[in-house]
């Protein structure tokens, strides 16, 4: 069963004549590490603080787990906005005993967290001495701890070399495949295409496209349809079969065709079984190319 996490609805945000987001609109569902993706800028930092608490909404509304408030819940929610302050001399291991007091968890699982994001070697060594990998290793068991279902990161990797990157990417995704849903933010299309399984594109604060990795990073080119009664054109589109997959979005119809097969086609055939399409866009398959051009 579909469980919602989070659904967000159209929330802005100014400062002064800045629009830093602008009617951004979004659900999480439970089990998916969803990527907000987007230049500096482009309202990712804003749209996590919003619905942590730390920065209020000029407008919209956010709710957490089918309707309950953050409050309730900030026990089943962790979260790296910016890297926390460990103590310098203490071991890792006392530093997460320090972050387990603070959040008054009893019975802390703190070898075993240790273990999972690596460090169990190191425990016992002073925190100054790790790499930015391991402070960073560290800084996501420190939001592990209290066994959040919910991880919210923002932008995890910045700074790290590529052996860190890749430790803590790979450590993400062992979250995510424990069941763990995830909200990362990130500018790097190649981390959210590595880590995620949903991508949300913000630029200027809007959201320019949302889906699955696949849909929107990897996926075929989709036709978007429409007609007047939508119900018998989702009809007869099962009968169809040039047509490999199709699902409603909104007052439209997406569709995927088998290879080889052409729009004329589609809409041909759609024709001849009676119906006059309305709308018929289509959408091209978004090369990497062409986001990194748009995040720029
Ligand atoms: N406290 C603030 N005061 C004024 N402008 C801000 C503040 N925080 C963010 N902004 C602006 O809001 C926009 C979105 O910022 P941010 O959410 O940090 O983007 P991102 O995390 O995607 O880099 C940017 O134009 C930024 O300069
Ligand atoms: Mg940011």
């Amino acid at each position: 069963m579909e469980q919602t996490i989070l659904q967000i609805n159209s929330l802005s945000k100014n400062y002064g004549s800045v629009k830093a987001l602008s009617d951004f609109s979004c659900k999480i569902e439970a089990g998916k590490t969803y990527g907000i993706l987007g230049p500096n800028g482009s309202g990712k930092t804003t749209t996590l603080g919003i619905v942590l608490g730390v920065i209020n909404a000029s407008e919209g509304n956010y709710s957490w787990f089918g309707g309950s408030t953050l409050n309730k819940n900030k026990h089943r929610i962790g979260a790296l906005l910016e890297t926390p302050n460990f103590y310098p001399y203490l071991s890792a291991y006392k530093n997460l005993d320090v972050v387990a007091a603070i959040k008054q968890i009893t019975n802390p699982k703190i070898d075993e967290v240790l273990d999972f994001v690596g460090l169990e070697k190191w425990k016992n060594a002073a925190f100054k001495s790790f790499s930015l990998g391991m402070k960073q290793r560290l800084a996501i068991a420190s939001t592990l701890i209290a066994d959040p279902e919910v991880l919210i990161l923002d932008e995890p990797t910045n700074g790290l070399d590529p052996e860190g990157i890749a430790d803590v990417r790979k450590l993400i995704t062992a979250i995510g495949q424990k069941g763990k849903t995830i909200i990362l933010a990130s500018h790097l299309i190649d981390e959210v295409e590595k880590v995620c399984t949903d991508v949300i594109i913000l630029k200027s604060g809007k959201t320019i496209e949302s889906g699955s990795i696949y849909e929107v990073l990897k996926g075929d080119d989709t036709i978007e349809i429409a007609a007047d009664d939508l119900n018998s054109l989702s009809n007869i589109l099962k009968s169809i079969s040039i047509i490999k997959s199709f699902k409603k979005v909104n007052d439209k119809i997406s569709v995927s065709l088998n290879k080889g097969n052409t729009a004329a086609e589609l809409n041909k055939a759609i024709f001849e079984k009676g119906i006059v399409l309305s709308h018929l866009f289509v959408k091209k398959k978004k090369l990497e190319e062409q986001f990194l051009e748009l995040i720029k």
